[in-house]
């Protein structure tokens, strides 16, 4: 699975350094290069000796190491696939956020253009310290991806998050980001997410339990592979493409308005709400003696099916959300909407969509034909996603 790809592992020096040599062993298991460059705080953890006979290669620590014309962090940049910080203290996360060079890690990092996904553990606290937290959204911002930390026992005696997520998850997240293939490269996709906003009065809205996440894991997986992307959202998000936050349906077409002539893909996996509120209240509106309260509603304009009656060469992808009967709804649908393909959630399920982290879904086109996606991450559903409607 992993054959012809060079993996460089950085690790720095925390208790959870030792599990990374089971990380390392699964990755030469599955024919992947290994290159391990430590800290030197790393080798309290984990001896040079152990990452060397795990990976088959020379465990790289100081700068001056120099074996070729080019100097170490340059040429171990080169030569790998994708860089992988795992454990990544709150030091060394710190450090790359300021570009701050001192060791050969750091160094490496500061040179590495490639994809890089970083893996951090560390004491709750620590990583609750709004000055990591804002190093860590920075880095975020610049396209690194980060695994976030478990939250349980730590080995400094507290318990919270804090703890390296499972190498399981740092395992698939290498895999799945070294499959990536640049298939849209110089097209822009533009991707709506999270449930809309429908204000009552000032105090008070209509929404919907949406989480975003969907959307948002393909906005992430489109640049990821080359795209242009604009991911319109309702809830808070911070990544390396642009971002446009709405609040109602009607803020939400009005970006569309703007991006949508010169998009090649427009996802529509956002919630928006099918009313909204008739009379906005400008005052809190107060309780009556009455027992029941009456708010008229109005349709809300159907965003998706306007883009896809003025339509040109885009190719328009809509979601639904069906309690019951999925497939037939998804197919009546498709037709009423004209979209070029829907992608079917079944929300009566309790262990997806929403806000779990996995999902599977049933994607249709308008021939008719269907293409079920088994169970998996957000993050590989989009990615199946996307390369079905490229194909
Ligand atoms: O009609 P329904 O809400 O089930 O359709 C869902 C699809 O239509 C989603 O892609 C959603 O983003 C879109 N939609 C829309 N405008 C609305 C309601 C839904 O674009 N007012």
């Amino acid at each position: 699975m992993l054959s012809g790809k060079t993996i460089l592992i950085g690790i720095t020096g925390g208790i959870a350094a030792y599990k990374i040599c089971e990380l390392i062993r699964k990755f030469k298991k599955n024919g992947a290069s290994v290159k391990v460059v430590a800290t030197p705080n790393a080798l309290n953890f984990v001896t040079k000796l152990t990452l060397q006979n795990l990976s088959q290669n020379e465990v790289y620590v100081q700068e001056f190491d120099v074996k070729n014309w080019k100097p170490e962090h340059i040429s171990l940049a080169d030569e790998s696939d994708i860089m992988l910080i795992a454990p990544a203290t709150a030091n060394t996360i710190s450090k790359i956020a300021q570009g701050v060079a001192d060791n050969l890690l750091t160094s490496i990092a500061c040179a590495f253009s490639k994809k890089m996904i970083i893996a951090p553990a560390m004491n709750c606290n620590m990583w609750n310290n709004p000055v990591i937290q804002e190093n860590i959204s920075k880095l975020r911002n610049l396209g690194v991806e980060f695994l976030e930390p478990d939250s349980g026992f730590l080995a400094c005696g507290y318990i919270g998050k804090g703890r390296l997520c499972s190498i399981e998850k740092i395992y698939s997240a290498v895999v799945e980001a070294l499959n990536y293939s640049k298939i849209l490269e110089g097209k822009k996709v533009v991707v709506t997410s999270g449930g809309t906003i429908e204000d009552i009065d000032p105090v008070r809205y209509i929404s919907n339990y949406s989480s975003g996440k969907m959307g948002f894991a393909i906005a992430k997986v489109a640049k990821d592979m080359g795209a242009n992307v604009v991911l319109i959202t309702t809830k808070d998000f911070t990544a390396p493409f642009k971002i446009v936050k709405v609040k109602s349906a009607i803020d939400m077409q009005n970006a569309l308005d703007q991006e949508f002539e010169n998009s090649d893909i427009v996802v529509m996996a956002a919630a928006v709400a099918d009313y909204r509120v008739k009379n906005y209240s400008e005052q809190k509106m107060k309780k009556t003696s009455e027992d029941t309260l009456i708010l008229e509603l109005v349709k809300n304009p159907d965003i998706l099916k306007g883009l896809c009656d003025k339509k040109t060469s885009q190719i328009v992808v809509g979601f639904c959300a069906e309690s019951e009967n999925l497939l037939e709804n998804a197919k009546e649908k498709i037709q009423k909407k004209g979209c070029d393909f829907l992608v079917a959630n079944d929300i009566s399920r309790k262990d997806i969509g929403f806000s779990s982290d996995d999902n599977e879904v049933t994607i249709l086109d308008k021939n008719g034909n269907l293409k079920r996606i088994e169970k998996a991450s957000k993050t590989v559903i989009a990615r199946k996603i996307l390369e079905y409607i490229n194909e």
